[in-house]
């Protein structure tokens, strides 16, 4: 027991006190949550996607604001923020925050932990790494996996590539290479830049008609980059593309990687959660042969962002590339969180995470999984004018345009459209994919019912209908 230090009193009253609990916050929180819960129970009633509002005062003022004015200020701010629980937010992988999650942030911040040592996170470091275990584990990366939490998948996607150039021992080498598909995402752009790849060290191949990585496309790649002297060192697959939501074939890139000896690397930000459920474990087999996979619980999941893993098959590999030691901490009984990535110091995010699948339990994420695909193909099946097309895609996005005989007109209808479906309620995204116009849906809203899908298909069969 360590003995109690003697009562001071606060400088300021904006900290919570050590001694009693302080009415102070416990009022700030109070009103805090009243008006989170009033905003995000009205939101069904307002546009998914507001207008801008006023601009709030960004400079302070000398005096410190009461609370009735930083209220004030901050229902301006929430009037103009995207709403991502009304039921037509469908643009984005961002659906509503979990419940626990929101509490959980919360409490995160109130800890205020810092997950770069045990000695500043005792608790939260161990669960932190025992949660990254479990997850590795049950994707099937096996008994010496593991990994960290990452502030988004771009982190994560540029952390496993670090680490498999380290494995390869090319570090230096101006001729090492990273193939990918030409869906993937643009966060491996900004990984090749930051690790100073030259400007073709990351190739990104043709994919096929439904968005996915041939494995023959990769063979042929990496015989003519070997060649020409280069050295191939890893290959990328995804696990549910931005646009499409499509798979690469794991299993066929996983066996080619191994013979070729290139690290394999899944991008499942979108995708590799199916691998925590047996019942959806299918639309990513293969993924358990990665040596490295991104998972991004922010997404479908509806964990608070940013939520993020970096899961590895060996997770020393982690330390062999990042750790630098921390001369100035308590060593903990086991690697420090600073030396298993690039951040430093990291908010209890783990917290969130864990309270999340304890609260939805695996018979949680089941359903919300199932529910978000056969929104998926309850809303293909009921888009069915003769004039549209629908890109094949493996998850919960759908991804919609003309015909290719009526390109001509498809930008056109397709902003057309959008401007009809946000009249409604409905904000869908509208990505361009290989120069396509297309409007995309991600059915990820456990808000989103079939009365919703059958009223914004019909939007679009009709207007669909009118183009000639
Ligand atoms: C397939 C894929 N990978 C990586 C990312 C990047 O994730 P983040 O935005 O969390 O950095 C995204 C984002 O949508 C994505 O769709």
């Amino acid at each position: 027991m360590v003995q109690p230090l003697h009562r001071t009193e606060p400088q300021l009253d904006c900290f919570a006190g050590p001694f009693a609990p302080d009415p102070g916050l416990e009022d700030l929180l109070k009103r805090s949550s009243a008006l989170l819960v009033e905003w995000l129970g009205e939101s069904a009633d307002h546009d998914p996607r507001p207008a801008l509002t006023l601009e709030a005062d960004v400079a302070p003022a000398r005096e410190g604001q009461d609370l009735d004015s930083l209220f004030t200020g901050l229902r301006g701010v929430m009037a103009g923020a995207y709403r991502p629980n009304h039921p037509g937010a469908l643009a984005h992988l961002d659906p509503p925050a979990l419940s626990v999650s929101i509490a959980a942030d919360l409490i995160a911040a109130g800890l205020n932990n810092n997950l770069l040592a045990q000695e500043l996170s005792p608790s939260l470091s161990r669960l932190e790494r025992r949660l990254c275990h479990w997850l590795s584990s049950r994707v099937g990366l096996g008994p010496n996996s593991g990994g960290v939490p990452a502030s988004g998948g771009s982190l994560s996607n540029l952390m496993a590539l670090v680490c498999a150039r380290q494995a390869a021992e090319l570090a230096a080498d101006p001729s090492a290479v990273v193939l990918t598909g030409s869906a993937a995402h643009v966060s491996l752009n900004k990984a090749a830049t930051v690790m100073g790849l030259p400007p073709d060290g990351l190739q990104c191949l043709q994919t096929d008609a439904d968005g996915r990585l041939q494995p023959e496309v990769v063979a042929r790649a990496i015989q003519q980059l070997r060649s020409a002297g280069r050295k191939p060192f890893a290959l990328v697959a995804v696990a549910g593309t931005t646009v499409q939501g499509s798979v690469d074939p794991l299993i066929d890139l996983a066996a080619l990687c191994r013979r070729e000896q290139l690290w394999l690397h899944v991008d499942g930000a979108i995708g590799a959660v199916c691998a925590l459920v047996d019942s959806q474990r299918w639309r990513v087999d293969g993924i358990e042969h990665a040596d490295s996979i991104t998972l991004n619980p922010q997404k479908v999941l509806g964990v608070s962002k940013p939520s993020s893993v970096l899961l590895m098959r060996n997770v020393e590999l982690l330390q062999t590339s990042f750790a630098t030691g921390l001369p100035y901490m308590e060593s903990g009984d086991g690697p420090q969180g600073g030396d298993l990535g690039l951040q430093g110091t990291r908010s209890a995010e783990v917290l969130k995470l864990w309270l999340s699948l304890q609260r939805l339990g695996l018979d949680g994420i089941e359903r919300i999984l199932d529910q978000a695909f056969h929104r998926a193909e309850y809303l293909r099946s009921l888009l069915t004018a003769p004039q549209l097309q629908l890109l094949p895609g493996d998850l919960h996005l759908l991804a919609i345009g003309l015909q290719p005989h009526l390109a001509d007109r498809a930008q056109l209808w397709r902003d057309h459209t959008h401007g009809l479906l946000h009249q409604q309620g409905f904000w869908l995204s509208r990505p361009d994919l290989d120069g396509r116009p297309l409007l995309k849906a991600v059915l990820g809203n456990p808000f989103t019912n079939e009365d919703h899908l059958e009223h914004l298909a019909g939007i679009i069969n009709r207007s669909a209908g009118e183009v000639s």
